[in-house]
């Protein structure tokens, strides 16, 4: 059994970039979750938040993620949220080994300042003050993971090496 990667974390950690370099040098297959939903629902996530609400899309997010298990030689990148229902951090841990990318506030809202597909970042509240929120409430479910990774001031090639060091480690072939 050759377990995938998971990778989890707040919006703008990096897990689409770093996931899809690690699956490179893997050799694995890179699955985006949000990727993967905007092509079933075939609409756009802002789309679907105003059309059918964020606990629509939480559904639509559990449903996939159930679809993927059993998966091998494979990087998944979660979307920020999907760490939030206990059976979604059930499915992500039966699934392989979770990864969790951090990242520091300040840093978060520099790579998505200019960002106008996260419907959750839409609104009057500052977007510091709006990511420093979300990062708060949902630390419990980020510490959740395998191994945390802060990628403050880090390039891309540098959180991915650190993967792979702990992949192979802790899982199965060399690459
Ligand atoms: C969300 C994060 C987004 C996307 C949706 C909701 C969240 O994914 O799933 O906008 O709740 O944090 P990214 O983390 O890939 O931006």
């Amino acid at each position: 059994m050759v377990l995938p990667i998971i990778l989890t974390g707040p919006m703008g950690s990096g897990k689409s970039s770093v996931g899809r370099l690690l699956a490179e040098q893997l050799g694995y297959r890179f699955v985006d979750l949000d990727a993967l939903l905007v092509e079933q629902a075939g609409k756009s996530i802002n789309r679907i938040f105003a059309e059918e609400g964020e606990a629509a899309f939480r559904d639509r997010e559990t449903e996939l993620l159930a679809s993927l298990a059993g998966s091998e030689r494979m990087v998944l990148a979660t979307g920020g949220g999907a760490v939030v229902r206990e059976q979604n951090r059930r499915l992500l841990h039966a699934l392989g080994l979770v990864a969790n990318l951090t990242a520091g506030v300040s840093e978060l809202a520099q790579r998505l300042y200019q960002a106008d597909d996260r419907p959750l970042l839409q609104g009057e509240q500052p977007l510091e003050a709006r990511i420093a929120d979300i990062v708060t409430e949902r630390e419990l479910f980020y510490a959740d993971a395998d191994i945390r990774i802060d990628t403050t001031g880090k390039t891309l090639e540098d959180v991915a090496a650190q993967l792979l060091v702990f992949y192979t480690e802790r899982c199965c072939p060399k690459p």
